[in-house]
Parts: C-alpha cells; structure tokens; sequence
C-alpha cells in the first residue's frame, strides 16, 4: 500500500495496526464479480477482523457476515450488516446465543451436531419460531494446509458426517420449529490448491442432489472461507478459479452460492507498525527489540506463520548492511518474536519496522497478556487516514477488576 506509514507511527503512536480500506473494496468487489450471474452473498468471516469500521465498510458494499459467537453477530448487527445476511457458525453455542440468534432473525444458523439440532429445536420452540438452519457436513478432506487450521476431517471436531447429516436433515425436514434450507462446509484456512475444494463441493453438491430428491429444498449452498493468500511467495487460488470450480460442481442446482472469506478479504490489506526499542548481540546472535509483542500479533508464536518484515525508511540503509536478526517483543516469552534471522539493516532506537499481511488474524487474536495495551487501530482510505480504534489504557484493562479490590 502506498501509505506513508512513518507520519502515521508518529500521529498514532505504536505498536499500530494500519489497514487499506480501498484494498479491501477491491478484494470485496473482485470476488463479488467472479460470482457474477449466480445469486449470491458473500460472508465476510468476522473472526478475521472484527473492527466495527471494517464490517460496516464491507456491508455497505454489500457483504454479509459469517460469525462464531453471538458476540461477532451483535457486531454485525452494530455495523449495520443486513440481519438476512449473516450466518451463525460454531461447533458449541449455547442457548442464550441460540435464543438471541432466533431473535434477530438471522438468516441460518450452521448446526454442527445432532444434539445442537435438538437444542435449536426446544428453544424455537419455547419462542415459537420456525428456525432456518443449515448443516455443516464435514466432507473428510484433507486441505492440504497447516493441521491447526485444517477442519475438514473426521478427525477434527468440526461438522458432521454424511450419513449422519442426512438423517439430520429428514428429522429437521418434519420439526415444525426447524427449516433446514442451507448446507455448509469449511475444510480448512489459507486454501491454496483448489483440488480439495472441489472435491468437497462435489461431495457436497450430491448430498444436495440426493435431498431434494426427497423433497428436501435446500436453497443456500456455502462453501465456507478459506481461500489462502500471499504471505511469501506462495501460488495461490484466484477468485475466477474459485468460483468456477463451485459453478462446476453445483452445475444444474438451483441455489443461493454463500461463501464466507476472512482472510482473503483483509490479511494483505493490513500491516502492524512497530518501533525499535533496542539491538542487541547474545553470544553472536543479533536481536531487534521492538514495542510490538506476541499479545498484538500471535501468528508467528502460534503457528510459526510467515510475515514479512521491512525496516521503513532507515538513512541510508544499504541492502549489503543487512544482518540476520531475530524480531522479538518484551513480553516475557521465547516465543515472543515475529521473525527470526530477518535480514535488517543496523537499527536505531525508535527506527520503524513494518510487518506485512496483518490483517487478518491479527487484532481479533491480541491479547493484554502482561497488561499490555491492545494497539490502536487505523484505516485508510482514499489518501486519508482515520483512528477505528482507540489505543487501550491501564485504565481500560482493570475497569471490571477495580471495584471488587479488596486492600
Ligand atoms: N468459515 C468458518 C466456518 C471458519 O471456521 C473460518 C475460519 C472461516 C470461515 C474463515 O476462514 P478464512 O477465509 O479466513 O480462511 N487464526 C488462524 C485462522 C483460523 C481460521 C478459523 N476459521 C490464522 O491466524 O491463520
């Protein structure tokens, strides 16, 4: 993004997460156009981001949302995102999520096992309400993606198995207080070959052939989230390809196509500003020191994840001066770093280092591990810049502690 990311560090202050908003309409706009002469919503998985300012930009480009807790679903409703577009996933919702979810009338609610079916059952019933849901079939797929984020095999605890959904599906099918019009699956995050993802729409795809051929009408067809995106050098899958395989595979059904991508939509429209504190060398190795830490980004700890780091317009830094240097933050951790033996020219304290595809996963996974702040939060959009999110204070973190303090 062509931002000048040094006046924002000094306007914001950092650690900082900075996101492009005109990338995110094109990465919208681009995925919308690849499902072009199909009816279909596309789902913005909130857990990737779930800044109000990111959601309500998206709805008013018209997306909807896929949310995990009923929490992401009042911050949908907040943002402004239509209630007949957004989808409620999750292996466990309790009944306060599932009676609060029937009271906003949302579009479906995913099911993920049959004792949550009942669940949903008895409390439409208490409301007196036909609940539309959709089941999420686990199509036993290996993505071929890293295993924390796979999810579409038996042996992750996600979804249900054919035959079992089918039976599902008939009971529904004859509840008065359940409608079963969608299907769902999701086989796993940072998809980058599209073989499994056809595969499992065409698995699918003929569990809905079979349904209706018992007068069960499924109308939303969803194809979860997951399309991967460029963290190094990785070939990914496009929009165009994406969509094609799903027309292929639904090929003669008439459907409403519903996917719900987080990831592809904000991860490379963010990157995360940190400062240096200090360098130093322990017996050879050399460690740049900066006020970012794990609890703002986790990815690298998690999941040993790539991001790619840029020293921002150092003086006169000379690719030849560059060293390896381990990344790392104050928190009290080995794991506590963002890249190891990153090649860096020679720091300064309060030099900025920018840390790429932070968008996705970044902010919703921070934590106040060691009574950190959580960082500010800022968009861009047409050349101008905005706070989305207020730096946290001390006095933000103890606020539900403080009056039961006992001295
Ligand atoms: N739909 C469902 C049901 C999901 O479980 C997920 C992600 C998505 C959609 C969105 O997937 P995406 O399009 O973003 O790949 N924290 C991990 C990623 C966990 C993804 C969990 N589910 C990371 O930082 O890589």
């Amino acid at each position: 993004m062509s931002i000048d990311t040094k006046a924002l560090a000094d306007k914001y202050g950092t650690p900082l997460y900075v996101y492009d908003f005109d990338y995110i309409e094109n990465r919208y706009t681009t995925l919308k156009e690849a499902f072009a002469g199909k009816k279909s919503i596309i789902n913005y998985a909130v857990k990737a981001n779930s800044n109000l300012s990111v959601i309500a930009y998206l709805a008013k480009l018209g997306a909807g949302a896929d949310c995990v807790s009923i929490g992401e679903v009042q911050r949908a409703l907040t943002a402004g995102v239509s209630k007949y577009k957004i989808i409620f996933s999750g292996v466990g919702k309790r009944d306060d999520e599932i009676r609060a979810a029937l009271e906003h009338d949302i579009l479906l609610l995913n099911l993920e096992s049959e004792a949550e079916m009942k669940r949903v059952e008895m409390v439409a019933k208490e409301l007196g309400k036909e609940a539309r849901i959709s089941i999420r079939v686990n199509p036993n797929i290996d993505p071929q993606t890293h295993p924390y984020i796979s999810t579409g095999l038996h042996e992750n605890k996600f979804g249900v198995e054919l035959d079992m959904a089918k039976r599902m599906y008939i009971y529904a099918n004859k509840s008065e207080f359940l409608n079963p019009v969608g299907i769902h699956f999701h086989i796993g995050s940072q998809l980058t070959k599209l073989s499994p993802i056809k595969e499992a729409c065409g698995i699918v795809a003929d569990l809905v052939r079979s349904l209706k051929a018992i007068n069960i009408d499924i109308k939303f067809f969803d194809v979860g989230g997951g399309i991967g995106v460029v963290y190094d050098e990785e070939v990914t899958i496009s929009a165009k390809e994406y969509t094609q395989v799903i027309f292929e595979m639904t090929k003669g059904l008439d459907l409403t196509l519903l996917c719900e991508p987080g990831r592809y939509m904000v991860a490379n429209a963010g990157i995360f500003l940190t400062k240096v504190l200090y360098e130093k060398n322990n017996g050879g190795k050399r460690f740049v020191i900066v006020d970012g830490a794990m609890n703002d980004l986790i990815r690298p700890s998690l999941y040993n994840a790539y991001h790619k780091i840029e020293a921002v317009g150092v003086e006169g830094a000379k690719e030849y001066e560059n060293t390896p240097a381990d990344v790392v933050g104050p928190v009290c951790e080995s794991g506590d770093f963002f890249g190891k033996d990153v090649p860096l020219p020679p720091l300064e304290h309060n030099d900025l280092l920018m840390i790429h595809s932070a968008g996705a996963y970044g902010f919703t996974m921070a934590s106040n591990y060691n009574t950190r702040a959580k960082a500010a939060e800022v968009a861009v959009q047409a050349g101008k810049d905005r706070l989305i999110r207020q730096r946290e204070t001390y006095e933000d973190q103890v606020r539900l502690e403080l009056e039961y303090l006992e001295k």
